[in-house]
């Protein structure tokens, strides 16, 4: 409900991101229309056969919220740790990374938003994708 008057270009430097895009109930939503897309997905619905959806929907959100600087703090596991022989590749890592930005841009997240979220994709691409025969056009790849 705050913060709504920080569209267009100005930097607001003082807001987190988290409190520009409107804090925990824009998280929620953004997690949940994720979720939706991840779940119309044929391509990735396998991984979260017999995941506990609110669970996981919960540790996205807290996840989310550290990494815009919202308040608390993550309790998951260490990414690394969490998806481990799941054997996500590098493609369905960017379809879901794809959906995400999509998601933050449908709930008017600026470009500054999105470059950060997509820097954290980036550094996070490593801990989370296991396999890579089949190489996207994701930039940076070195490796
Ligand atoms: C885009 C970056 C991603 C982030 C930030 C992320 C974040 C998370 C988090 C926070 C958890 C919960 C950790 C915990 O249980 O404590 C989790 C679990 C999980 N993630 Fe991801 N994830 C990402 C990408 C993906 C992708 C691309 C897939 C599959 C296509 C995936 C599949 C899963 C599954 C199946 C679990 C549950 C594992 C289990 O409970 O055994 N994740 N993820």
């Amino acid at each position: 409900m705050s913060n709504s008057e920080t569209t267009g270009g100005t930097r607001t430097a003082e807001l987190s991101y988290y409190a520009q895009l409107g804090g925990a109930a824009t998280i929620r939503q953004a997690v949940d229309r994720l979720y939706g897309l991840i779940g119309a997905d044929d391509s990735l619905i396998r991984y979260f056969d017999h995941v506990h959806l609110p669970t996981l929907k919960a540790h996205m959100a807290a996840l989310l919220t550290m990494a815009l600087g919202g308040p608390g703090g993550y309790e998951g596991r260490d990414l690394a740790e969490a998806h481990h022989g799941l054997k996500i590749t590098e493609r369905d890592y960017a379809t879901v990374g794809g959906y995400l930005t999509a998601v933050l841009r449908e709930l008017d997240a600026g470009t500054e938003i999105v470059a950060a979220v997509t820097e954290i994709l980036t550094a996070v691409r490593g801990q989370i994708v296991e396999v890579f025969d089949q190489p996207t056009s994701v930039p940076g790849a070195g490796g």
